[in-house]
């Protein structure tokens, strides 16, 4: 017992019982170090990519790196996700940002590893494509941060403008220059208009879309950038030739490209527009997705309408936000001339299509001064067929839609031309009761749609969304017209018609278009 006790007390003595945790503790946090270095990452971390306009289109990530763990936020143009999952560390890792966009949420994933002071990163639009290989370096703390919410205004009713009487007509950059207009196409685009017939056929506005601006000056004035040395002659040149000007911005401090937003400084915009000469302002959310939820949107729509009264310059306020709140209902409240019913238009039948005949049940909100918007014309741009382009014209102006051009004018195929210029499919567009037309008969993919007209007339237009040609018959009972004069508007003939219906084939894709008066 005795020569136990004392082996006993050694193996308890407070000396070995520290070695020990000591041993262990090192072993650890050797293990812990081997793995994740430290929190080299941590920062913020931009690349700028030149645009050809002097600007810079900017991705920032603002980093927190602990360990095996990194959080943060990503910034892409005008969109801000945050890091909602981490793998890996300066060595290698993988991030995943999320953002809530309306009701829906948008991901993106980063790939990078720490080079020396740079950052190497790399991207993929969806898993399929090849990845967009980046470097980023080390920005001040701050610069390009979420900035705050604005306090927004009770809301009211915006008075009316007056404008927009009709649907606006002219042109827009955006389907088919994007990033590349600029003051000489413009220009151009402008000459072709006032010479081609178009503007004798009502087209009006040439509008810029996103892309013209830079940065803001001391006194937080918009600049333009190098693609747009001067917005006031560019104005003057295109009002000499008996045309209107329009620009385009966003309620959020980003444009949809990523350019400077109006977001803090409506009125000043407002004014800078105004002395400009601009008559036409499209808006577009865009970058305010992030700091505003939907139900706010009226709230900021209202601002810039109510800045753009007060400049006391007639301006048509066109709003961008892509139909989202059942924008039609509150619209024009918030002073607003036309309002986007839907996402982005593409040059193809079935983007075309799903936005044009989904129209349907937003009839009732039509009206002078206020309509719905389908988004910019496709005609010209390529890839339909010229029946098809007749077929979007022709629904366009059953929709009493804006009728803005969105190809190139200068370059246009006489036969494209023709189209954009049917003066009778324009009349429809443009009747001054202002109704919008509805769908009356459907079977299969034929469609039959009327459009009420001033005086005792009316617009009958049959689809046919088929591959393959189809004979229709229209029966005027069933419109409520008895006796009637039928006029085919793409024919340019009357119609001699006997007995209570017509029937006429239409070619695939398709449309005949009439004018039935009585
Ligand atoms: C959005 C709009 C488009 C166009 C682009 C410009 O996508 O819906 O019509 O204005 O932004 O960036």
């Amino acid at each position: 017992m005795e020569t136990m006790r004392p082996q006993f007390h050694r193996f308890r003595s407070p000396v070995g019982l520290t070695s020990v945790l000591f041993l262990v503790a090192s072993l650890v946090v050797a293990l812990a170090t081997a793995q994740q270095p430290n929190d080299q990452l941590t920062g913020n971390w931009v690349v700028r990519t030149p645009n050809a306009d002097g600007t810079f289109r900017r991705t920032y990530l603002n980093l927190k790196q602990e360990g095996q763990r990194i959080t943060g936020s990503i910034r892409v143009t005008q969109f801000y996700y945050l890091i909602t999952d981490s793998t890996g560390g300066a060595d290698g890792f993988t991030i995943t940002g999320t953002m809530r966009d309306g009701k829906s949420e948008r991901k993106v994933q980063y790939e990078g590893k720490l080079a020396g002071n740079e950052l190497h990163i790399s991207t993929r639009r969806r898993p399929q494509d090849n990845p967009t290989q980046m470097i980023a370096v080390r920005a001040p703390a701050g610069e390009g941060a979420l900035p705050a919410r604005l306090p927004l205004p009770a809301l009211h009713k915006v008075p009316d403008n007056g404008l927009a009487r009709t649907p606006p007509m002219g042109w827009n950059s955006w389907n088919k220059f994007a990033s590349r207009v600029d003051d000489a196409t413009v220009r151009s685009i402008a000459d072709a208009m006032a010479s081609n017939g178009m503007k004798e056929a009502g087209y009006l506005y040439v509008n810029i879309d996103d892309t013209w601006e830079a940065g803001r000056d001391a006194q937080g004035n918009i600049l333009t950038n190098k693609k747009f040395p001067d917005m006031k002659a560019l104005a003057d040149y295109v009002h000499k030739k008996g045309l209107k000007l329009g620009i385009y911005s966003s309620p959020g401090p980003n444009t949809c490209a990523g350019y400077e937003g109006s977001y803090g400084h409506e009125q000043q915009d407002a004014r800078t527009y105004a002395a400009w000469g601009i008559d036409y302002l499209k808006y577009d959310w865009c970058g305010a997705r992030t700091l505003y939820t939907d139900e706010e949107m009226p709230a900021l729509y209202q601002i810039m309408g109510d800045a753009l009264l007060k400049t006391k310059r007639p301006i048509v306020y066109s709003l961008c936000q892509y139909g989202r709140l059942d924008v039609w209902k509150w619209g024009g409240d918030v002073g607003g001339n036309l309002w986007r019913t839907t996402g982005d238009i593409r040059d193809a039948w079935d983007s075309m299509t799903r936005i044009g005949f989904g129209q349907n049940d937003l009839a009732p909100w039509a009206r002078p001064g206020h309509w719905n918007d389908p988004d910019m014309l496709e005609i010209g741009n390529g890839a339909m067929s010229e029946i098809e382009y007749k077929t979007h014209m022709s629904l366009w102006a059953m929709l009493a839609a804006p009728l803005l051009a969105g190809n190139d004018l200068r370059s246009m195929s006489p036969a494209i031309l023709t189209i954009l210029t049917n003066r009778e499919v324009i009349a429809i567009d443009q009747d001054r009761e202002g109704k919008q037309g509805k769908q009356v008969w459907k079977s299969g993919d034929q469609e039959i749609w009327t459009r009420p007209l001033s005086g005792k007339a009316r617009a009958v237009a049959l689809f046919n969304r088929a591959k393959d040609e189809a004979k229709m018959t229209v029966r005027w009972a069933d419109l409520g017209i008895t006796k009637t004069r039928v006029r085919d508007l793409w024919l340019h003939q009357d119609i001699e018609t006997q007995g209570p219906d017509y029937t006429v084939v239409v070619p695939a894709h398709g449309v005949v278009m009439l004018r039935v008066t009585w």
